[in-house]
């Protein structure tokens, strides 16, 4: 970079100031924002977080590579067994015995299941990966009942029927999950067993008394509409959020899969502007109904599926044909990609004071930022994005008030080129910001009104000359993050000069 003496850059390049104030906070970043998803899909869980026979797996059948791999990526919560999946599942076939569990044709992506990872090889595996469980219950062709004793089974101390199952199979002491989905995506056709509105809200109603009978102290998850497209959009939500109010659904779900279709970058950087729309929408959803409701209490978001998921989307790629852990939905991720990623966790924090909960959809093999191969383990170009952040995670999500240079997207109307997001932790300040320019550096001045930038901490920037570059088992480290250096402090501000289409994360220290 080129500061010159009096602290401004050489060049002249588009510019962006974000002015911040320590009061000025949104809310507490949760956690459970860097959550990830499994799926019973693909070589996501057989060939990948399960593989006991892999020289290098434990008595779990965990990969020491993979292990790793997922320590690094920083995941606090993880969904499991779907998707699709979870609304055609039996969690009775996946306890007991493993010789026991039976093998059968799984619809909702025409693969064998043969059930040797189940409830307990799940909150092992979350046990061994510090990440909290999250279970989607079958309301697609299971029953409420089915939902409640699966409760029961993980979260009662024995005593009872299903409870003592769980402990004769080895785990005496109670799962204590959380988090429980009420069925997946139950608006989509495609979706195993899907019912109109009110036949879902049925459902899920039953369930939920059952379930929070069963444990009062989980938190449950109403599904919302699958996406933005969704001629359900918005309506469905609202509804199910009245039908079932914010005792039985604590949480409203959200889902969303981007790509270039278009092979316009511009635009395709642009799209976290319809993300920020998405969220608010469904929000501005859930503030209508709590205004009716008595007591104050309110439905928050949880983002339970998200990521860049469009070229693996043909029949090939979406279908079994019958096989065991056939490659299905096995997308090659870019740079870009990565930028697309490092924004939608950006809109998340922006949004802390109502997202609560988000999936990255999936881990490993499927939409992942891991592949797997039996030789190794590939970090793809997102793994470093999500790692980027979900590393520097914890404190108060700051307003910004930015001015900025804009762009004219053919899809998203005006955007600025700055995409960021400011976290306060006590006298820390984490900062995150995409450059969408693709053609110039950015220079970005990041003030805070009530407290200097006394010092920098440490940075990382992904940037690389080629937004279609590629990580490959080949060539594993083409994206990949480099220290951030090029940060001058200047009576109390800090400057970066970020390059064209390049993410950066630091930390400042506050006076
Ligand atoms: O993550 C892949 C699939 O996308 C999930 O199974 C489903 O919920 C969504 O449509």
């Amino acid at each position: 970079m080129a500061f010159l003496a009096n602290g401004d850059l050489e060049n002249e390049l588009s510019k962006a100031t974000v002015n911040l104030h320590s009061k000025f906070q949104i809310g507490t970043v949760d956690d459970r924002i860097f959550g990830g998803f499994l799926e019973h899909l693909g070589r996501h869980i057989y060939e990948g977080v399960f593989e006991p026979d892999h020289q290098l797996s434990d008595a779990d059948g965990l990969r020491s590579d993979l292990r790793e791999a997922l320590d690094g990526l920083g995941v606090t919560i993880a969904r499991y067994p779907g998707g699709n999946f979870a609304s055609g599942y039996h969690w009775e076939h996946g306890v007991g015995d493993p010789d026991s569990r039976p093998t059968v044709r799984e619809l909702a992506w025409q693969s064998t299941e043969t059930n040797q990872f189940g409830t307990n090889e799940f909150v092992r595996l979350c046990r061994k990966l510090n990440w909290q469980p999250m279970l989607a219950v079958n309301l697609g062709t299971g029953s409420p009942e089915e939902a409640r004793n699966w409760v029961e089974y993980c979260n009662l101390e024995s005593g009872t029927y299903y409870a003592d199952q769980r402990a004769c199979n080895g785990d005496e002491e109670p799962f204590h999950v959380p988090v429980w989905c009420l069925g997946n995506e139950m608006d989509g056709p495609w979706q195993l067993g899907h019912v109109p509105v009110d036949e879902y809200c049925n459902r899920a109603q039953m369930a939920a008394k059952m379930m929070k009978n069963c444990d009062p102290n989980i938190e449950l998850v109403a599904c919302g509409s699958s996406a933005p497209r969704m001629p359900t959009f918005v309506a469905w939500d609202q509804h199910v959020m009245q039908r079932l109010g914010p005792n039985l659904a604590d949480y409203i779900s959200l889902h969303r899969y981007v790509g270039n279709d278009e092979g316009d970058s511009e635009d395709y950087l642009a799209i976290i502007k319809s993300v920020d729309q998405q969220i608010e929408s469904i929000d501005a959803a859930a503030r209508t109904v709590a205004s009716r409701q008595t007591g104050g209490r309110r439905t928050y978001l949880c983002f339970d599926e998200w990521n860049v998921w469009y070229r693996a989307r043909t029949s090939r790629d979406v279908d079994g044909a019958g096989k065991f852990a056939p490659p299905l939905l096995d997308e090659t991720y870019n740079f870009e990609d990565a930028l697309v990623v490092a924004m939608f966790l950006q809109s998340f924090i922006r949004h802390a004071d109502v997202v609560k909960i988000a999936n990255l959809a999936q881990l490993v093999n499927v939409i992942a930022p891991i592949k797997t191969h039996t030789d190794g383990v590939l970090k793809q170009s997102i793994y470093h994005a999500f790692r980027m952040i979900s590393s520097r995670k914890g404190g108060q999500a700051l307003h910004q008030a930015t001015t900025c240079d804009s762009y004219k997207s053919k899809s998203h109307g005006e955007v600025p080129y700055l995409d960021s997001a400011a976290i306060l932790d006590g006298d820390e300040l984490k900062f995150f910001a995409v450059n969408r320019n693709l053609a110039e550096a950015l220079e970005l001045t990041i003030a805070c009104a009530d407290r200097p930038c006394n010092a920098f901490n440490d940075g990382e920037l992904l940037s690389h000359s080629d937004l279609k570059a590629e990580n490959t088992f080949e060539s594993p480290d083409r994206v990949s993050a480099t220290p951030l250096n090029d940060i001058l402090l200047k009576d109390g501000r800090a400057l970066i000069e970020l390059p064209p289409h390049s993410f950066a994360a630091l930390s400042l220290q506050l006076g």
